[in-house]
């Protein structure tokens, strides 16, 4: 019988799973996608690469990168049905809320029924993960009154999600950018959406369920959601010289504030990922102006250390992407999508290994309820 000493609330320090894909020390900020640190590969890898490798357990030599490359481009396309489905969708509705129909409909146009064939289950993967970025791309267009535009497959997944995005190629040092941002958000172990994917396929549903309980999870304000909110904030608070006052007023109104984009479940210092983005945005804005938001929020990180320093919250992955991501001009509620593109190849590496070995998952609760409460019949209810 489980006892109320066994309880973790969110599960906090209980392994859920064993897995082999993504290893994280959330004191020294290490990051490794199967045991390769995310720097090395947000620097020297695509994305493309860096999905294989985290579904598949190795870098994969330049043949099999090349196949799996010409794979996806292929499966870019979606079918004609399905853009008549994302026109028909409410132009103000939430782009992740478009997303998580999509992969649903996906799912029913390329169907995926059983999961017993890995040939078939990794068909289904390349599906998803080169057809998300053609749906996103759709829907953000379709709200604007645009036309949605076919998938190039002359270009590369990142080069070819701005594409269809905007209408014109990326610079070689926006692609890389974007191609940096999915491979930083590619995989990050047993975070909210990883377990929710496994638990869905650990009933043994199918990928396209897998991928959209997982979107749907990452949606939320606590976790992906975080990078829309982490911006708005910046553009509350307006600009540097207003982030102590804007703070002390939050806190003073609310002792438990949570600020956006900062602390984290296992890190107890600066994200590895923060500090790449963080780099990256310095790279980008050495030759132009620094925007305003990120002068805020260069000031808000330093102000929050002081606070929260001590208690181990520093920024996370959402700190500063919201800043790179609108230097690209990507509106912001896009950005979740974004980390769901990313994050697509972390769920499937989960995906694939739950497989192995499944079991279904069925934790227990500790009852707190009424028990053998005697039925009154309605009509002799007071
Ligand atoms: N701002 C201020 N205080 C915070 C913050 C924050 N962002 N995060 C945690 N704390 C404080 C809490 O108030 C609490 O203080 P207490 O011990 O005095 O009560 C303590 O730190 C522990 O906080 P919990 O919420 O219990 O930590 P938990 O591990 O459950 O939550 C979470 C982690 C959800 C990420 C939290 O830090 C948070 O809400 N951050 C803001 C949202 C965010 O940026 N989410 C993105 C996370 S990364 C990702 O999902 C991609």
């Amino acid at each position: 019988m489980t006892t109320e000493a066994d309880y973790k609330p969110g599960l906090e320090d209980v392994p859920a799973a064993k897995s082999a894909v993504s290893f994280l020390d959330g004191k020294k900020a290490v990051l490794e996608y199967r045991g390769i640190p995310v720097e090395v590969l947000a620097k020297e890898s695509c994305f493309e690469e860096v999905s294989w490798l985290l579904i598949k357990g190795d870098l994969p030599t330049q043949k099999q990168l090349a196949d799996f490359d010409h794979d996806l481009r292929q499966k870019r396309a979606i079918h004609f049905r399905l853009k008549d489905l994302i026109r028909c969708m409410p132009p103000d509705g939430h782009p992740m809320d478009a997303l998580h129909a999509g992969v649903s409909a996906l799912g029913m146009f390329y169907p995926c029924p059983t999961v017993s064939d890995p040939a078939k289950n990794w068909d289904a993967s390349c599906r998803i993960l080169a057809a998300l970025p053609t749906l996103v791309a759709a829907f953000a267009r379709v709200r604007r009154g645009e036309e949605i535009i076919d998938p190039r497959p002359d270009l590369d997944l990142a080069a070819n999600f701005y594409y269809m995005l905007f209408g014109k190629e990326p610079s070689p040092a926006t692609r890389k950018v974007l191609d940096a941002c999915l491979v930083l958000h590619a995989e990050h172990t047993m975070n909210a959406s990883t377990f929710t994917a496994r638990v869905t396929g650990s009933t043994l549903a199918n990928p396209y369920h897998v991928i959209g309980a997982a979107i749907g999870s990452l949606s939320g304000p606590l976790h992906g959601g975080a990078n829309e909110e982490a911006l708005r904030q910046l553009e509350e608070i307006g600009a540097p010289d207003n982030v102590k006052p804007w703070l002390d007023a939050k806190r003073a109104a609310d002792a438990k504030y949570k600020v956006m984009g900062i602390g984290h479940r296992v890190y107890k210092v600066k994200d590895a990922r923060a500090t790449v983005l963080q780099e990256i945005a310095e790279h980008m804005f050495a030759e132009t102006a620094r925007p305003k938001n990120y002068e805020t929020a260069l000031e808000l990180e330093r102000v929050c250390a002081g606070i929260y320093g001590p208690k181990g919250i520093y920024p996370n992955v959402d700190f500063y992407s919201g800043v790179v991501y609108q230097a690209l001009g990507i509106p912001t509620d896009v950005f979740t999508p974004i980390f769901a593109i990313g994050r697509t190849a972390g769920w499937l590496a989960h995906w694939n290994e739950q497989l192995v070995g499944n079991r279904i998952f069925r934790p227990e609760q500790i009852s707190t309820g009424k028990t053998g409460v005697k039925y009154v019949p309605l009509e002799q209810r007071a």
